[in-house]
């Protein structure tokens, strides 16, 4: 297969790493076909970063994509791209955006957290032990997994617990692939309403929180507009929730799949970080990321390709992490492989990921802590029954049942 042979992602994404690898037989940039839109994706690491630090490749589809109207009419994907934020913005409209919201994730804000990210593991441990007391299967992913990213946004944005509900559907949403336009369109319009309630509410009850410092910025300093205002709120709960949920069911699954890994783990506890970090390597949650746009063409000589002025690009994030180019036996999880930490699955460059941090201190905090309350935990079910998320763009797992060792021995004697 040629680099130009488009190859079609599966929507549900039921082989994921069968579809990566085919993507990088094809070379390091390939065609593909993301739910009818076809684009250029990058899944060689060092392309990556090429084309992430390149000026020439833009993410604002208003200034560099022609197509820009008509696809926001029919892509099932339009929100990703209609959005009017950071991550959509380029050149000094991105310093702009990012300068607003990144004070919030820098490294003292996130040591902060810390025991806040603790008290809320803390919290879910104990509800998962009594549900289990009473009989009830534990689900990783819906109990505790979907729970901490969850509660530590709303801690940051100051949403009160009441509005916890309302959000998680559309955000998770804002992730499928399986949506069709009606009803994409729809849910990114209940999610921008229930933010723009949200924000209301925040006028009225402001606190030391992200989001009243945004309602300051565009209220008082006017360095906002409304639409831009929402759309930031709509990019930090929509990254904030299911990439991190993805990546706490991620590690999980790969210390329970792999027991000696566990055990290094297990005896030396400084190791956790570097298994979340493997897990991002080798399983990124966010698999692929669209869009970006080229400003002008851009000769690839040594791929056989040239990205035209204005065609769309998708950065392959889960296909790089396993690039045998760059790391060794790719497939294998080794919680000491000495370059795990160059995987790009946080991005790389202007748009690198502002919540990095927070997201592998609440990985490392709850699996530590999991593995501490759960110590003879053992998935339920055979590897082979767990079933993907329906997605594209996020790489885990729809569930993730529990159980003790001695109980799935005695259920399978039985
Ligand atoms: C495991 C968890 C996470 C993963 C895998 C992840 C991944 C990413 C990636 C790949 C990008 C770059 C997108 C691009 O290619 O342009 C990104 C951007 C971003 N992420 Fe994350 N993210 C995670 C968690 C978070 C969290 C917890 C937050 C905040 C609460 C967050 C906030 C952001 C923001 C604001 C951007 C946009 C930055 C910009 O455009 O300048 N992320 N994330």
């Amino acid at each position: 297969m040629s680099p130009t042979d488009v190859l079609v992602l599966d929507p549900k994404a039921r082989d994921r790493v069968a579809e990566d690898r085919e993507l990088r037989s094809r070379g390091p940039v390939a065609r593909v076909d993301l739910l009818g839109l076809e684009a250029w994706a990058v899944s060689h690491p060092a392309y990556l970063k090429r084309l992430l630090t390149d000026n020439r490749v833009s993410k604002d589809p208003r200034r560099h994509y022609p197509d820009f109207e008509q696809t926001v009419q029919r892509w099932p994907l339009w929100l990703w791209i209609a959005v009017e934020n950071m991550f959509t913005a380029y050149g000094a409209d991105h310093r702009a955006l990012r300068k607003l919201v990144g004070p919030a994730f820098n490294h003292r804000r996130t040591q902060v957290m810390r025991p806040v990210i603790q008290e809320i593991t803390d919290r879910l441990l104990a509800r998962m032990l009594a549900k289990e007391k009473a009989g009830a299967v534990v689900d990783l992913r819906a109990d505790f997994a979907q729970q901490l990213p969850m509660d530590v946004i709303h801690h940051l944005m100051g949403m009160p617990v009441e509005w916890q509900k309302a959000m998680a559907e559309p955000v998770s949403k804002v992730f499928s692939t399986s949506l069709d336009m009606a009803a994409a369109l729809k849910n990114g319009e209940d999610l921008a309403a229930l933010l723009t309630d949200f924000i209301e509410y925040k006028r009225k009850h402001p606190g030391d929180d992200l989001t009243t410092d945004l309602i300051r910025a565009r209220d008082g300093e006017n360095r906002l507009s409304e639409k831009q205002l929402v759309d930031t709120l709509i990019l930090v709960f929509s990254a904030g929730y299911e990439t991190t949920v993805g990546l706490i069911v991620n590690t999980h699954r790969n210390l329970l799949t792999h027991p000696r890994q566990l055990e290094i783990v297990r005896r030396n506890p400084e190791v956790m970080g570097a298994a979340v970090h493997e897990t991002l390597r080798r399983d990124a949650s966010v698999a692929f990321l669209p869009l970006r746009y080229a400003v002008k063409a851009i000769d690839l000589p040594e791929a056989g390709v040239r990205i035209e002025k204005h065609q769309p690009i998708v950065a392959a994030y889960s296909a790089a992490g396993r690039h045998a180019d760059v790391f060794d036996q790719p497939d294998v999880f080794d919680v000491l492989r000495p370059n795990a930490s160059s995987h790009l699955a946080f991005g790389h460059g202007t748009h690198m990921c502002l919540g990095a941090p927070l997201a592998v201190a609440e990985a490392e905090i709850a699996t530590t802590s999991f593995f501490t309350a759960f110590p003879d935990a053992v998935i339920a079910v055979d590897e082979d029954q767990l079933t993907p998320m329906e997605s594209i763009i996020s790489n885990s797992l729809r569930e993730l049942p529990i159980t003790r060792r001695g109980e799935k021995q005695t259920r399978e004697a039985a």
